[in-house]
């Protein structure tokens, strides 16, 4: 067995497992809430490769750690890898966070739909309910936002992704939680959106996603889930040269994905605000 973690017995033992994971900076988010509750504890970036991650995780078990996030790309293995499952991490079929029961059993959770929702609606104070919204993109991302805005009651949520077949079964998956439908970048119909979620992977390629800038106005939020040093992404400096009303990058939701781990890891609600801050 490989040996990827570090684990001693004097401080309890946290860590994010992905690959590449250097520029992580959930060692940091979770380092600055355990200092504001004078918590004492290790947290880790531990690079894992793919097809690694359930060797990684029984070599946690055996040395004794307390729980880890998970990153790209082993999200659907760390869902795939444990005892049991929370209900969100069953919607969205993946895996962020992993925490220990009390018997040793491996409990996977999902929190990156609630730090999405808790960006839009108090940090960015975005009303969903009765909103339009436009998601772009159909895959991991995708699939564990639409369950999470679903049920935050927009009129209409719009599913557009170059491979048509995928948004298909992520509106016919999820159709049952919320009025949600497929389209294709061609014809998606009216606009303009109140939101538009950017969830392709496209801005780590410095591109755009194909979408006619008539979607876009004086009124549109446009959100993407990926998150810069600066909060410029490609897709937002193209929402804001066609005129957005607003954009944010992902920061947020990174720091409240780790705010709700926290809170389910230690019992406290950490402040955020002043993390999104200093991380800027
Ligand atoms: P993630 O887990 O980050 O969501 P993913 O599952 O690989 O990564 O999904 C990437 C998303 O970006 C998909 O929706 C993908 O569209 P396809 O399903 O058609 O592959 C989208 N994407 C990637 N490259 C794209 C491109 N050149 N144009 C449009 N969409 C693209």
């Amino acid at each position: 067995m490989a040996n990827w973690f570090h684990i001693t017995p004097d401080r309890p033992y946290f860590c994010v497992v992905g690959s590449p994971i250097e520029h992580s900076k959930s060692p940091q988010i979770h380092q600055a809430f355990a200092a504001q509750f004078g918590i004492e504890l290790r947290y880790e970036k531990i690079k894992v490769e793919q097809n690694y991650f359930s060797e990684a995780l029984k070599e946690f078990v055996a040395e004794g750690g307390r729980a880890m996030n998970v990153t790209v790309p082993h999200k659907e293995d760390a869902y795939a890898s444990v005892d049991i499952r929370s209900e969100r991490a069953d919607l969205a079929g993946a895996a962020n966070m992993i925490s220990l029961g009390r018997d040793g059993e491996t409990i996977a959770d999902n929190s990156d739909g609630a730090g999405l929702i808790r960006d839009l609606q108090t940090n960015l104070r975005l009303e969903l309910r009765g909103s339009r919204i436009l998601l772009l993109g159909a895959g991991g991302a995708a699939r564990g936002a639409v369950p999470s805005l679903l049920t935050q009651g927009p009129s209409e949520l719009v599913v557009v992704n170059r491979t048509g077949s995928k948004a298909k079964e992520l509106a016919e998956r999820f159709g049952s939680l919320g009025p949600v439908r497929a389209a294709e970048y061609s014809s998606i119909g009216d606009g303009p959106y109140g939101l538009i979620v950017n969830a392709t992977s496209l801005s780590l390629s410095g591109e755009t996603p194909p979408l006619d800038p008539n979607y876009v106005s004086a009124n549109t939020w446009c959100y993407d889930m990926m998150y810069t040093s600066n909060g410029r992404t490609p897709f937002l400096d193209w929402c804001r040269s066609v005129g957005a009303a607003g954009c944010s990058d992902g920061l947020g939701m990174l720091v409240e994905q780790a705010a709700n781990a926290f809170s389910i890891w230690h019992g406290k609600e950490p402040d955020t605000a002043s993390v999104i801050n200093s991380l800027r």
